[in-house]
């Protein structure tokens, strides 16, 4: 059973992420906020874990058969936001995670190698038949060779059944320095946006973004007079109006008696302006090292925007390579519900006492997290850029959640219609 914090808000369960997995409800969660343990990154120090396959095609086909069951607990409309990160094959190192660490070294830099990741890419499934898609290679990695992990995991998702939506691109302004000569240095991870059908949750509206003065100048272009391009296969259109389109919801124009002038070229192109824009797909978001966790942390930023359109308000997140609980926290800030897997003990205590810690006061917050994880001293900066959100704040941001849907309703818009299950 798992244990339930912010009466009954959150759910964490202590155990291997497939077995938990294979105990929940099919169709139940509105969407899956995740990062898996990476390919030959790191030793989370317990048995069972995953990541430390001899190949990366094992590691694939572990994955395939973890995100069968995610696809299984998913509701039909419901969506998977997987935060994977890249390497490069090389021999093994020796070096532990803790020397890194002490070393003073991200935990994302995939310099410490438990075991060699060159040779061979394709082992198949586990029960000997051959996966499809980008996996059904027999392609080696040699010495220095990107592993395409991020992409290659994506494209067996993809073939087993998931709709593969969009890759987002997490560009970080503050990477680790890497001291190589002859390539650039890394700087962005993938986020994929899966989806179990063809049609999905997805509230646009709850991530939109203002315009730029660039996308005033692209919208405010002649691009009937313009000369020399014409569209591929003879003008039939594959992805909608040649000619740049925005929301046109708000038109700045000029009221009478205001004193500014409104003339008819300026209007047309004022009149199709607005101060939103759809999302885009590279998002900037700065790494944010949580002091009590032994690997990287979500930052906050990165999976809000996942859960505000992936998950309506009371709706419930999943995540099942827990962690030190970001998902669930960052959940429960935007009146969600959240459950949790993590494998490793320490990680589930750390996961539970940092969101208790969370609703608490301040000051309270990290007397609470230095007696249950044993530290003496203060433990440091807790929450790594996540808000204190009191539960006064919760019920705010629940309100606001019904109070953006009725406004859809009202506009005509599809609701979003709970079922049974749902409380
Ligand atoms: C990259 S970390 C996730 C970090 C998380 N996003 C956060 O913000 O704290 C991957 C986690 O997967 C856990 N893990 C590894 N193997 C697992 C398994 N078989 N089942 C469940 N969790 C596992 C590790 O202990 C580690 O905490």
């Amino acid at each position: 059973m798992p244990e339930t914090i912010l009466g009954g808000k959150i759910a964490l369960h202590c155990g291997d992420a497939l077995a938990v997995l294979r105990t929940l409800p099919p169709d139940h969660f509105h969407c899956v906020v995740t990062s898996p343990p990476y390919w030959g990154l790191r030793d989370y120090g317990v048995d069972g874990q995953l990541g430390l396959e001899q190949s990366l095609g094992e590691h694939v086909a572990i994955m395939t058969e973890v995100f069968q069951e995610v696809r299984r607990v998913l509701r039909p409309d419901g969506t998977l936001w997987l935060n994977y990160g890249d390497s490069y094959a090389t021999s093994v190192n020796g070096r532990s995670a803790a020397d890194t660490k002490a070393a003073g070294n991200d935990d994302r830099t995939f310099r410490d190698k438990p075991f060699s990741t060159i040779g061979p890419i394709h082992r198949g499934k586990r029960d000997g038949s051959r996966w499809g898609g980008g996996n059904n290679s027999d392609a080696t990695l040699k010495p220095k060779d990107l592993c395409g992990i991020p992409w290659r995991v994506a494209f067996a998702l993809q073939a087993d059944g998931w709709w593969l939506r969009q890759d987002i691109i997490w560009s970080k302004p503050n990477p680790m320095p890497e001291s190589i000569r002859d390539r650039f240095t890394k700087s962005h991870e993938y986020v994929f946006l899966l989806a179990k059908s063809e049609r999905y949750y997805f509230d646009q509206e709850a991530i939109l973004e203002d315009c730029s003065p660039s996308t005033h100048a692209r919208m405010s272009q002649d691009v009937a007079s313009k000369i020399g391009t014409f569209r591929a296969n003879g003008g039939a259109k594959t992805n909608g109006p040649l000619r740049a389109v925005t929301r046109g919801s708000t038109c700045k124009i000029a009221e009478a008696g205001s004193g500014i002038k409104n003339n008819s070229s300026m209007d047309s192109a004022l009149a199709i302006m607005s101060e939103k824009r759809n999302r885009r797909s590279v998002w900037e978001v700065t790494t944010q090292p949580f002091s009590e966790a032994h690997f990287a942390t979500f930052p906050p930023a990165l999976i809000e925007p996942c859960i505000l359109a992936g998950c309506p308000v009371g709706g419930e997140v999943l995540d099942p390579f827990g962690g030190a609980g970001t998902t669930a926290l960052v959940a429960a800030s935007l009146g969600r519900r959240a459950t949790q897997i993590e494998l490793n003990p320490e990680y589930c205590r750390l996961a539970k006492t940092r969101i208790e810690a969370a609703y608490m006061g301040a000051d309270e917050g990290r007397r609470h997290m230095a007696k249950q994880l044993g530290k003496t001293e203060d433990p440091g900066p807790l929450f790594a850029g996540i808000e204190y959100a009191p539960m006064d704040d919760m019920r705010k941001s629940i309100e606001l959640g019904f109070k953006v849907i009725r406004e859809r309703i009202a506009n005509g818009g599809e609701p979003w219609t709970p079922k049974s299950t749902d409380k």
